[in-house]
């Protein structure tokens, strides 16, 4: 089978899948961590060289305080306890997004973890947090005239990206249904086939990866060319 090398995810739908249950969203968190584990564990066996989880948006902070706060507990738990698993795979952990805004431990661990495994050779495992495409771009922006740069070319941009060295994402998928990118690589996507599928995000397996892969594999990509 023909392996994207960049899959993009939208791990969207916790609420949903919570309340469709009857349960408070905080517990379709919950689950969506479990997703999000075995995911990164399918997609390191299928041979997928990265792997970018949009885990927490810009936009996310205007949820309950409540919400925000177990979201990023969960989060910080992840990092922490799967950091031993994550080396062992041989997976490189990269955090995309303004992490400052954090509290000093969860910035410590997050620092740590990506320390760690920044050797490792093997899937490269990007988690957004506290990301939005248009706050990259704008970070950009900053760096080049930091770095006193008349003229930008693409390849410029893409150096100063958090993608930098990594290929764009041929695929980005989108759980929940949603139709949107929600601020998500604005840059970075200019070219990816899209796949949307209607699962919730806690009921996303294995198997709809490799679903998302063959619909993928048949998409004639043209990049403006008339073939
Ligand atoms: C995705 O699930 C998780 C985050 C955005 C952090 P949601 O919490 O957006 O779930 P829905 O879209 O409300 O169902
Ligand atoms: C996108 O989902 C952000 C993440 C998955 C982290 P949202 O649920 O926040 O997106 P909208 O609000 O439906 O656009
Ligand atoms: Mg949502």
């Amino acid at each position: 089978m023909f392996i994207p090398e960049h899959v993009a995810i939208i791990m969207d739908g916790n609420g949903r899948w919570a309340k469709k249950k009857f349960l408070p969203r905080t517990f379709g968190h919950k689950q969506g961590v479990k997703t999000a584990k075995k995911i990164i564990i399918a997609a390191n066996n299928f041979g997928i060289k990265n792997l970018t989880l949009y885990a927490f948006s810009t936009e996310n902070w205007k949820r309950p305080k409540k919400e925000i706060n177990v979201l990023l507990l969960l989060l910080n738990k992840f990092i922490k306890e799967e950091l031993i698993e994550l080396n062992k795979l041989n997976i490189k952990l990269k955090v995309f997004g303004d992490i400052s805004k954090f509290n000093n431990n969860i910035i410590k661990d997050i620092e740590f973890a990506c320390n760690t495994t920044s050797k490792n050779k093997g899937l490269k495992l990007n988690i957004a947090l506290n990301y939005g495409g248009r706050q990259e771009l704008v970070h950009v922006f900053e760096k080049m005239l930091i770095l006193n740069i008349k003229k930008p070319t693409e390849k410029i941009v893409s150096s100063l990206l958090y993608t930098k060295g990594q290929p764009d994402p041929d695929l980005l998928i989108r759980t929940s249904g949603e139709f949107r990118l929600s601020n998500f690589l604005l840059w970075q996507l200019a070219y990816s086939e899209i796949y949307v599928t209607k699962k919730l995000w806690p009921d996303f397996t294995e198997r709809d990866l490799k679903n998302a892969m063959i619909k993928f594999r048949e998409r004639k990509r043209r990049f403006g060319s008339c073939s």
